[in-house]
């Protein structure tokens, strides 16, 4: 674990960073969490080392940058749901240890390690779990109080191959019997982005199998045999967790543009209903690959395959500068001959610069 030189019997890390010690995962860039019984506001302002970057008061957070590295202390805090699915309300800053790890998601997340002799401390069993592989919710309330708990079980589940404890399984899927639509949809998209940007199949099949997109949509998924994630290794995105939403119900997110760009292509592309293929291949040349997969998993694989393979390479050899040099005055039939002689190469991806100068000649001559 990335030591940090502090020794003080109220510092203790927690959460991830303890639980991927205890699972000998390699350590993370990420940074390091923790949690100051206290005040950690107080007692980051008289640590006499590293810098404050950012000071959150009404959570009692403080993140400071030490040694080039960024670190998240917390105060032990009590929280209350008054408003179930969005942010919490704190009632205390200051409590004691046991009372901080109770407010959170699972077991395995509410381990704490001191800094200042190295013990675990686990006051919910999750040492054990992460033995047995078990996700557990710490009480009854905790889904219903944040529904996003459910996507980070989904991505805990799939990133260490644990499986949901049997009454946490229960109550998961007593909430998605009923799920309260009114919810932070900020944090449930950064929860789903996480999830799936893992770019595992098995998010997906999870899921769907766990009816999950119950939580934002009760729309039946569509089911499809494609086999996302390969496709995601084969054809690289900046986006892959929308290649595997992008067919969901995304109307409550707040989409970037770039985001809403995508959904919108994939529908502009799923609209198209001519027969010439030339037409759909020139929608295809202006949509993101994210768009592109889409298409290939819900509507037409080999063609989309086969453009992200073939079409997209064809590029037309002459310029403006070839008509000019031919004789032509530049006007909009040069546009209207570059789509022809697109078209031809469309059939024949083969024509040469030659072909193209002589398919550029019949159709000024033809005109
Ligand atoms: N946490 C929680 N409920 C949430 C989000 C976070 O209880 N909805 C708590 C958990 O104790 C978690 C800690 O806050 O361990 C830090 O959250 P986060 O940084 O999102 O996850 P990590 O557990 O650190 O896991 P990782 O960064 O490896 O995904």
């Amino acid at each position: 674990m990335q030591k940090l030189n502090l020794k003080d019997k109220n510092l203790y890390y927690i959460g991830g960073i303890v639980r991927d010690e205890l699972l000998g995962l390699p350590e993370k860039q990420a940074d390091i969490d923790v949690t100051y019984v206290g005040s950690a506001i107080e007692f980051c302002k008289n640590l006499g080392i590293g810098e404050i970057v950012q000071i959150n008061d009404a959570f009692g957070t403080v993140r400071m940058k030490i040694n080039d590295e960024y670190v998240d202390f917390a105060s032990t805090r009590k929280e209350i749901y008054d408003k179930k699915g969005h942010l919490p309300t704190v009632t205390e800053i200051g409590c004691s240890l046991k009372e901080d790890v109770l407010r959170r998601d699972f077991t395995v997340n509410a381990l704490a390690k001191s800094l200042y002799d190295d013990e675990i401390v686990d006051y919910t069993g999750g040492i054990q779990d992460l033995k047995d592989k078990k996700l557990r919710i710490l009480h009854d309330g905790s889904f219903i109080d944040d529904p996003t708990r459910i996507i980070r079980g989904l991505k805990f589940s799939v990133r260490f191959g644990f499986e949901l404890e049997e009454k946490t399984k229960i109550l998961q899927e007593k909430y998605l019997e009923n799920v309260n639509r009114d919810m932070c949809y900020k944090r449930l998209k950064q929860e789903l982005e996480d999830a799936f940007n893992l770019n595992r199949q098995e998010v997906l099949d999870k899921f769907v199998e766990q009816k999950i997109y119950k939580l934002i949509s009760d729309k039946n998924y569509a089911n499809t045999e494609i086999n996302t994630e390969n496709l995601i290794k084969k054809y690289e995105v900046e986006t892959p967790w929308l290649v595997y939403l992008g067919n969901f119900d995304l109307e409550n997110f707040d989409l970037t543009s770039r985001e809403q760009k995508i959904i919108s292509d994939y529908k502009m592309l799923t609209e198209y209903s001519g027969e010439d293929m030339f037409e759909l291949y020139k929608k295809f040349r202006q949509v993101s690959k994210e768009s592109v997969l889409l298409y290939a998993i819900y509507v037409d694989y080999d063609f989309a395959v086969n453009y992200l393979e073939k079409l997209s390479e064809i590029k037309l050899e002459i310029t403006g500068d070839d008509l000019i040099t031919l004789g032509y005055k530049p006007n909009e039939n040069f546009s209207k001959c570059f789509d022809f002689i697109l078209r031809e190469k469309f059939k024949n991806h083969k024509l040469t610069k030659d072909d193209e100068l002589k398919i550029a000649k019949n159709f000024f001559n033809k005109l």
